[in-house]
């Protein structure tokens, strides 16, 4: 739900907004004085504001709206105050006495905008848990703290680190994410860290890493569990001193970096086995969001189909499709395993192949997941007689499950014939878990 802060001393303008709003999903928060109003900026996503408050002009307020619409109403006697927001990048600036509609009409088009500017980055739902989890963004955003992020694959923490760093001071440069899994171990400190030449073989030139390309801005580490130990504590340094040594040198760079983390495991069952260190995992820990699952999210898995179904929709020109009562049934009743990125495949996937008008339950090929999940569930082995075919899925488990333990995952993967990333991901797709014993030898 979108979120209107009002900094204003005239309650007769709250209650006329509030009537205004009563139809539409606006939480409207109201701040009598500019402090109040301050604190409250990080809940906001939009802002209207008077000129002057009891205790200060809104010029502070504006400052700290970092790029949130800002509507300035002003007496006619300052409004050339007014024209210097709107220079300075308020989205209007209306005179007093306020024409109610018009205020009305310009908050209605300061949130298309936030809608159509983020479409790509919008979290779509309403349960209870994914407010909570909106909340608590919005309050740590602005601050610099380092974040974990953790839930299951596909549950959208990435979608969250993006959003954070949006709504973060740093958003004006671009976020560095990187993809602890899908780097080979021997090249992920060069990569995070950068060498100097002759570090190593391949190492021709000297080459700053990702951290430092991080520097102002944020670094996202997603499967943070992923790192070796000896990356850890490099990391740990980055954290601590805002210190980078790249590979092959004793000089040190200093960054001013804020990182987010995302893993689906759980770190501080790897710190208990050893293989992730107890001080990093306290550092990375100030702040630990959880990514609800799309089971425990209720109806959301309504609207996020709908969302899904109408972009497929337009980007596959077929625009008469529409959901049957049984497939939202269907939908509603699915346990979702692979979570929002399973909804988002499976709505894809029925658009191409659903004849239309409507598209029904085979079409989502929910079943097909169902006995899947049922077949993992089932601790790994079902008998051969129980497999119709062997599918190269089938054969892609059955050869994980029986070579993990003699086999590492670089060897794994070669073996298979497909990169590490590849592996990590297909693991995930169809939950097979690693060898735990195995991990530690990594
Ligand atoms: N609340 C949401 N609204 C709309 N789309 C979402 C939402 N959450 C996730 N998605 C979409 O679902 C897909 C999976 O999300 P994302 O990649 O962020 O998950 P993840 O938790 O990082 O997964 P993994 O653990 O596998 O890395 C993405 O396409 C993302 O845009
Ligand atoms: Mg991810």
């Amino acid at each position: 739900m979108n979120t209107l802060l009002l900094a204003t001393d005239d309650s007769l303008l709250k209650e006329a907004l509030t009537i205004s709003f009563e139809d539409v999903a606006l939480r409207i928060i109201v701040a009598s004085t500019l402090r109040d109003a301050i604190i409250q900026v990080p809940l906001a996503d939009c802002i209207v504001s008077e000129h002057l408050l009891p205790d200060g002009s809104a010029n502070a307020l504006f400052d700290k709206a970092k790029g949130r619409p800002f509507i300035l109403m002003v007496d006619q006697a300052s409004l050339k105050h007014g024209i210097v927001a709107m220079r300075r990048g308020a989205f209007n600036c209306l005179t007093k006495p306020i024409d109610h509609k018009e205020l009305i009409r310009s908050i209605t088009r300061a949130f298309d905008g936030i809608k159509t500017d983020s479409t790509s980055l919008e979290m779509i739902g309403q349960s209870e848990p994914l407010e909570r989890l909106r909340h608590q963004i919005k309050r740590v955003a602005p601050l610099d703290t380092t974040i974990l992020i953790s839930g299951e694959s596909g549950t959208g923490k990435e979608l969250v680190a993006k959003d954070i760093h949006q709504k973060s001071k740093r958003f004006g440069l671009e976020m560095i994410s990187v993809n602890c899994a899908a780097i080979p171990d021997s090249l992920v400190e060069a990569e995070l860290f950068g060498h100097v030449k002759g570090a190593f073989t391949n190492a021709i030139t000297d080459r700053s890493g990702l951290i430092e390309a991080a520097h102002n801005s944020t670094l996202f580490l997603d499967k943070i569990d992923e790192l070796s130990l000896a990356t850890q504590s490099g990391l740990l340094r980055v954290l601590q001193e805002g210190e980078v040594r790249r590979v092959g040198s004793t000089e040190r760079t200093y960054v001013n970096v804020r990182l987010i983390a995302a893993t689906q495991r759980n770190l501080l069952e790897m710190v208990s086995k050893g293989s992730f260190r107890e001080d990093l995992y306290y550092q990375l820990n100030v702040i630990e969001l959880t990514c609800p699952t799309l089971k425990d999210r209720g109806n959301d898995v309504l609207l996020l189909a709908n969302a899904f179904l109408k972009h497929s929709k337009q980007t596959m020109d077929r625009p008469k499709l529409s959901f049957s009562k049984e497939s939202l049934v269907a939908m509603r009743d699915h346990p979702w395993p692979g979570n929002i990125r399973e909804l988002k495949n499976a709505i894809e996937r029925a658009v191409i192949l659903s004849d239309g008008p409507d598209i029904c339950p085979p079409d989502l090929g929910l079943k097909q997941s169902q006995a899947k999940q049922h077949f993992i569930g089932n601790e790994q082995r079902q008998s051969n007689e129980q497999r119709p075919t062997m599918s190269l899925e089938n054969y892609f488990q059955h050869f994980v499950l029986s070579h993990q333990e003699q086999l590492s995952e670089t060897e794994l993967a070669k073996r298979l014939g497909i990169s590490r990333k590849s592996l990590w991901e297909r693991r995930n797709r169809l939950g097979i878990p690693k060898h735990r014993d195995g991990d530690l030898l990594e």
